[in-house]
């Protein structure tokens, strides 16, 4: 039985211990299966469809009728989509330019990306004034831009004073721009004035959850920092008279190391800090709620998590959550561990459904890492039919109160959803969240028309100076064509394409992986991209580990079975970590060997130049083959050898193997059918590409 089929049993018996392997043991499942088991398992019953698709329609044709429900940024957004060129532009901008630190590289940038894009064709194409005032600027600055390049290549000073004199002011409208998004998004600068700015919408009843902005912090002295405004927070909430609202935090904002690589440092380190919060948490009856990150964490923060729920000063107090990415693969597992252990305790875990944040990151994390597979699903059919099958179960879970289900979604279908399910779940206690700054009008109406619903505001609070990664995802989330929020605004989607259900639009396929999304292995044309080696899980690391630490006794024990048939001077072989513990002898090159060297492949270099360019390319596949089947002994000698930390190592060995692969693709694309051209009279001449000859590398 997959994981899937068995989450789909209600109730389940399963042991958390057992839901924890099978989640850890999952770690790169295969999309096709898993989306075949989801439609096996799950199918909404037809009314509650039929209902759902009813309901939203309702919520989207009222959210369509406000005419404020688009706020000035997702006009922007969709202006600029993220399919068009100049919506990335803006992208990289926004994001590059509140990282570079110094003016001159900032305008470089600036230069370097106006002048590519077609800004004209967005002038007068929205109503907003936000829209138009960026699209004058962003023409005007194409414009100096390429009349510079003009001037300039024409060795003109009047383009390049231009340009000199716009760029600043360009840095500066658009740090300005920024500020207009993040205000947006942000609730306030620090906690007092974001919870006087908040008083609004909780006199309609909306409650809290405050999140300190600051993430990924790099030394300990930040992790410091933003413990401390999550402790202040808790603080601020606690002594307010309402004890409704709560506090979410990330993991990775108390600790620089919160990496798998540091998996005991971080539990030891990070454990007490975060059980710290929670003590104090519990002590204020403030709830808390830690936020999901990078799939990669996912391990570690489970472990984090249940290190604390269960410690025994904080078990039976019912408000220490987490938050489920219904986008992973695994998080069928994942739901089921939750819910097994909540029902061990006896205790309640509150559990915020989300779809996932990372997505972009995830997908260009797997391919630059030359992952096996992708940690998230590539279509968001399969993320929205995977959210709608968490949250029937979790509704479920919810009856006898060991899960609470948070439903976070701006999304008027998945919303309309969870209502009818709820509805035909007789006893289900559950609350929504959204983000401040998005939702509203959908909210708004769904309590209009159903005043009981329980709705909380994930609410960032904090500096400018950190809130550009918060800022990047919700861009990616509002700007993304495929987003619901990007397809509400835009008119031209019919609302039948809105209230579509998941399970129906992934009705019928055959694949259900995305052809447009080739797995890392594919990801080049013309060459097969190197493996690469996920350190992240426990399973594939103790999996490599098995036969990398057998390498590296085999090693020190001398046993190296090597023979280099050099004559120069034999030298001890060191690990840069214990010098004092020579492990092999090396013999170095003689001047002699060298020459030598350089005479047999000189000899050999006519042949070799001669072979046809397809054995050639084919003898450099095959190596790039046998570099890869011997990775754990390359690493292990690495390691040893070098010093190299197993990244470093993993790297090295792709490094060699792409030069191969890639060089092989050139050698068929250049040296393989001449080049024909006319010659200096006029004759037609066949030209050939061919390798320099032989070198000696040192
Ligand atoms: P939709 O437009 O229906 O869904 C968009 C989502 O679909 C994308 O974000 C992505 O997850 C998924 N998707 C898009 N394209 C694809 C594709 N090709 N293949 C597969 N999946 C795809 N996110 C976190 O990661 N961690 C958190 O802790 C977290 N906390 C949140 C708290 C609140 C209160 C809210 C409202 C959101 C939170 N989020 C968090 C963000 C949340 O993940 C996004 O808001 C959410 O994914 C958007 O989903 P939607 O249902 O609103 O929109
Ligand atoms: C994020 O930080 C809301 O936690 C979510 O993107």
């Amino acid at each position: 039985m997959n994981i899937v089929e068995r989450f789909s049993r209600y109730p389940q018996q399963d042991s958390s211990a057992e839901w924890y392997r099978l989640f850890r043991d999952a770690a790169e499942p295969d999309e096709t299966e898993v989306v075949r088991a989801l439609q096996a398992c799950f199918r909404p019953a037809e009314d509650i469809t039929r209902r759902t698709s009813v309901r939203a329609t309702e919520l989207i044709t009222r959210v369509r009728a406000d005419s404020g429900f688009a706020h000035a940024v997702d006009k922007l957004l969709q202006e600029y989509s993220l399919s068009s060129e100049e919506g990335i532009i803006l992208m990289c901008l926004a994001e590059a330019l509140m990282r570079i630190p110094d003016p001159d590289t900032a305008d470089s940038l600036i230069r370097d990306k106006f002048s590519r894009a077609d800004w004209d064709r967005h002038l007068g194409q929205s109503g907003s004034m936000l829209v138009n005032a960026a699209t004058w600027g962003l023409l005007l600055t194409g414009k100096v831009t390429r009349l510079d390049q003009v001037e300039a290549s024409a060795g003109g000073l009047f383009g390049r004073l231009v340009n000199r004199a716009s760029e600043p002011v360009i840095r500066l409208a658009m740090q300005q721009a920024m500020k207009i998004m993040g205000s947006q998004f942000v609730l306030g600068q620090t906690m007092p004035d974001a919870i006087a700015r908040g008083r609004a919408y909780k006199a309609r009843g909306y409650s809290y959850s405050f999140d300190m902005l600051g993430e990924a912090a790099m030394t300990d002295e930040d992790a410091e920092r933003y413990y401390e405004a999550y402790v202040n927070a808790i603080h601020q909430v606690g002594s307010a008279t309402d004890t409704e609202d709560s506090v979410s935090i990330k993991l990775t904002a108390l600790h620089p190391r919160f990496e798998a690589s540091h998996a005991p440092l971080v539990m030891n380190e990070l454990g007490s800090r975060l059980l710290e919060l929670v003590r104090l948490a519990k002590s204020s009856d403030v709830a808390l709620t830690i936020d999901a990150e990078e799939a990669a964490r996912t391990e570690l923060m489970l472990s984090l998590f249940t290190h604390c729920y269960t410690h025994p000063e904080i078990r039976g107090w019912g408000k220490f959550g987490l938050v489920l990415q219904c986008y992973q693969k695994r998080c069928f597992a994942l739901a089921g561990y939750l819910e097994s252990l909540a029902r061990e305790t006896g205790d309640t875990i509150p559990v915020r459904l989300v779809k996932g944040a990372y997505w972009d990151a995830e997908i260009k994390h797997a391919q630059v890492h030359g992952y096996h597979d992708y940690p998230v699903f590539t279509r968001k059919e399969n993320t929205d039919a995977a959210y709608l099958a968490c949250a029937e179960r979790l509704l479920k879970s919810s009856v006898d109160g060991h899960i609470f289900p948070q439903f976070a979604s701006h999304n008027a279908h998945a919303v309309a959803a969870v209502i009818e399910m709820a509805a035909a779940t007789e006893g289900a206690q559950y609350e929504f969240q959204r983000l401040h700054g998005m939702g509203d009008s959908l909210y708004d109406a769904a309590l209009d028309l159903q005043p009981h619903l329980r709705v909380r505001i994930y609410a960032p609070v904090g500096a400018h100076k950190d809130l550009l990664p918060y800022l990047v995802r919700r861009l990616l989330e509002n700007g993304a064509n495929s987003s619901f929020v990007h397809r509400l605004v835009d008119a031209r989607t019919p609302v039948a394409a809105l209230v579509q259900s998941p399970f129906d639009a992934i009705a019928g396929r055959q694949d259900y992986r995305n052809a447009a999304i080739p797995l890392p292995a594919d990801l080049f044309c013309e060459r097969k991209n190197s493996i690469g080696l996920n350190l992240d899980y426990t399973v594939s690391q103790e999996h490599f580990m098995l036969s990398f630490k057998e390498h590296c006794s085999r090693i020190l024990a001398g046993d190296h079975g090597i023979s280099t048939g050099l004559s120069g001077e034999l030298r001890p072989v060191v690990q840069p970590a214990h010098p004092e513990m020579p492990f092999a002898e090396v013999r170095w090159a003689s001047d002699q060997d060298v020459s030598s060297a350089l005479a047999e492949a000189s000899a050999a270099w006519w042949e070799w130049h001669r072979w046809p360019v397809e054995s050639r390319a084919t003898c450099l596949e095959r190596l790039a083959e046998l570099l890869e089947a011997s990775r754990p002994e390359l690493i292990a000698l690495c390691v040893l050898e070098a010093g190299k930390t197993l990244p470093d190592a993993v790297d090295e060995i792709r490094e060699a193997v792409d030069f191969c692969r890639y060089y092989a693709a050139q050698a068929r694309q250049n040296f393989g059918p001449p080049l024909t051209l006319p010659g200096p009279t006029g004759e037609v001449n066949d030209y050939y590409l061919e390798g320099r000859g032989v070198f000696v590398c040192i």
